[in-house]
């Protein structure tokens, strides 16, 4: 969508110079937001490869961070499955696009056995969160952490992240030791466009010191 950046930061001080008008611009900002969002490549990448792929998984418990206006149709085609879908955000008013009941407002470099058990997921979607409020290499190691504690081992994670904005995720020790690049059902284990910075990167979950640790029900589909 040409401009819509522009057009979202006018929505934004707009937003902070006339609180009265408050709800009617929240619901203009979402439209123009999500117009935007699902116009780009990698968007339309994730709308049209990505997630059908990730729904026909035999996963019963998803983790998706990061809620927004335009992740809501993710949320709802993920669970269409009868997976449960669990969403997260830190900002707490991100929870009226997250999933109801299912839904956490939390840091997800913080996440503890209290907010999810240990190895609770066998599917976590990370998109936009790297480069978008976790950027330094400290938080970026605590968040793989995290995450290789909540994703059981043969779990897929998926990683949308942007070039120029982090470092890449892959270069963390953390990231290695715990998981693995994938390539799965014509879907390489690494994505980038021509047309802007983002990339997706798929990976398992690994389980050390085992030999073929992998979920054979999602390598059935590979
Ligand atoms: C660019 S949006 C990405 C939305 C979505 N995940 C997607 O599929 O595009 C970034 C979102 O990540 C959230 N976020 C940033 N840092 C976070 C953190 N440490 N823990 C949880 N959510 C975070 C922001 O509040 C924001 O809603």
């Amino acid at each position: 969508m040409k401009g819509g950046n522009t057009i979202l930061k006018m929505l934004d001080s707009a937003q902070a110079t006339l609180p009265v008008a408050g709800v009617a611009l929240q619901r203009l900002r979402d439209r123009v937001e999500s117009t935007h969002f699902r116009s780009l490549e990698d968007r339309r990448f994730f709308s049209d490869r990505i997630l059908p792929f990730l729904a026909a998984q035999s996963a019963r418990e998803i983790l998706y961070v990061g809620c927004r206006s335009y992740t809501e149709d993710a949320v709802a085609r993920l669970g269409q499955s009868g997976a449960r879908v669990w969403t997260t955000d830190i900002d707490p008013d991100a929870a009226r696009y997250g999933n109801g009941a299912h839904h956490r407002t939390l840091d997800i470099t913080e996440i503890t056995s209290e907010s999810f058990p240990v190895s609770q997921f066998d599917m976590i979607c990370l998109n936009g969160i790297i480069g978008h409020g976790v950027d330094a290499d400290p938080a970026i190691t605590k968040l793989m952490l995290a995450l290789s504690r909540v994703l059981v081992p043969g779990g897929l994670l998926l990683i949308g992240w942007n070039r120029g904005r982090s470092s890449d995720p892959m270069g963390f020790a953390e990231t290695r030791s715990n998981f693995e690049p994938v390539n799965m059902d014509r879907l390489a284990s690494r994505t980038g466009f021509a047309s802007n910075d983002h990339v997706f990167d798929m990976l398992v979950r690994s389980n050390s010191g085992t030999g073929d640790h992998r979920n054979p029900e999602l390598l059935a589909s590979a």
